[in-house]
């Protein structure tokens, strides 16, 4: 009797970050199958560039789920379907609970039926709010201070919960500023609408938008700039399966931090993209905006300790000239 080959399941695989971790998956020579709705990802990701599976659909919708599941001898999911955009959540909270919070309930319903019970889940450093310390370790207190990263909180509490009432082991990613892409120019980062700083500067050179604002001058960092953990993308997605294989082996529900342990001030981040592009980007200096933190930098010892987990593209300059790559050829 032919036995049908394990795959693993990505939720939001036709996304940034899911995409990358679809390719560096299918390169450690796994089996792959995308669970997107397309609402924000990219069907060409998948069908054209990462040739895998894909069902298009919602991971709201228990029946295709079930469908799924039953057809495909699933070993794991990786759950990166979800709703991003921090401001967004502010306006329409409802939206966020819905989709992130019950969506990921559903699926976790489905997996238990399925007696699927691995799953790696990308969370985000939103989970602790305003800093105490920095760099910021998992033991950090988390106090959410949007609708979106409260999504994300929640969910990791389920996991916690069904880890203790039906032994489903997870793996949480706490990752700081996703930025960059795949070093070859396969994929890369296209949100509609965009919200991170260095597509956006990007964007800028490109003539897709006038100017870069610059919110608050007079933190107290050392170019008075807040100051984020950039990690290019390709190092996400390689994290993404030492859990999934950590998991496979035996190993315990853990929660890590996946940041560099290095901050950029947003200056240095137009500074380097001057230097990358050798264009010169109009600067806009703004107010400070309500919630944003000065010094968001993470600890990733635990997951060096544990996972052996190491950035492979720590240098700003790395990962801006991978989405440079990028978004000239996408938006030429
Ligand atoms: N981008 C970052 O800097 C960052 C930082 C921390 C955490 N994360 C987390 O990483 C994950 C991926 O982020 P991204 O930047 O790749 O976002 P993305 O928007 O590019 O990808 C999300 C994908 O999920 C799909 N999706 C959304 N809701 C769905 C649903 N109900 N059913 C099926 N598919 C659905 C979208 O169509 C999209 O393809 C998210 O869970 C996000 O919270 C991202």
């Amino acid at each position: 009797m032919s036995q049908v080959q394990p795959e693993i399941l990505v939720t939001g695989g036709a996304g940034y970050i899911g995409s990358h971790t679809v390719l560096a998956l299918q390169r450690a020579g796994y089996n792959v199958v995308v669970l997107d709705n397309l609402v924000c990802g990219h069907r060409e990701f998948v069908e054209e560039i990462l040739k895998a599976k894909l069902v298009i659909g919602d991971v709201g919708d228990r029946t295709l789920l079930d469908q799924i599941f039953a057809s495909h001898n699933i070993a794991a999911v990786l759950h990166f379907a979800a709703y991003i955009a921090v401001g967004e959540s502010v306006i329409y909270p409802a939206k966020y609970y819905r989709n992130n919070v019950s969506g990921t309930l559903t699926l976790l319903e489905a997996m238990v039926a399925a007696d699927v019970k691995t799953l790696v889940f990308p969370s985000t450093c939103a989970v602790y709010g305003m800093p105490q310390e920095v760099p910021m370790t998992e033991v950090h207190p988390q106090n959410p201070i949007n609708p979106y990263a409260t999504s994300k909180w929640m969910m990791e509490r389920m996991l916690a919960d069904f880890d203790h009432a039906y032994q489903l082991r997870f793996i949480v990613f706490r990752f700081f500023n996703a930025a960059g892409a795949n070093p070859e120019g396969l994929l890369g980062e296209d949100h509609y609408p965009e919200t991170h700083l260095i597509p956006l500067v990007l964007w800028t050179v490109l003539g897709k938008r006038d100017s870069i604002a610059i919110w608050g001058t007079d933190y107290s960092t050392p170019d008075g700039t807040c100051l984020r953990d950039y990690i290019h993308v390709s190092d996400l997605a390689d994290a993404h399966i030492l859990g999934l294989e950590y998991l496979l082996q035996g190993g315990k529900s853990e929660i890590f931090n996946l940041g560099s342990g290095n901050g950029f001030s947003v200056r240095q981040v137009i500074d380097t993209a001057k230097q990358v592009t050798q264009k010169e980007i109009k600067i806009i200096e703004c107010d400070r905006r309500p919630g944003d933190a000065p010094i968001l930098v993470g600890s990733s010892d635990k997951a060096r300790k544990i996972l052996g987990w190491s950035a492979k593209y720590p240098e700003l300059s790395k990962i801006i000239s991978d989405a440079w790559q990028w978004h000239q050829r996408r938006h030429h």
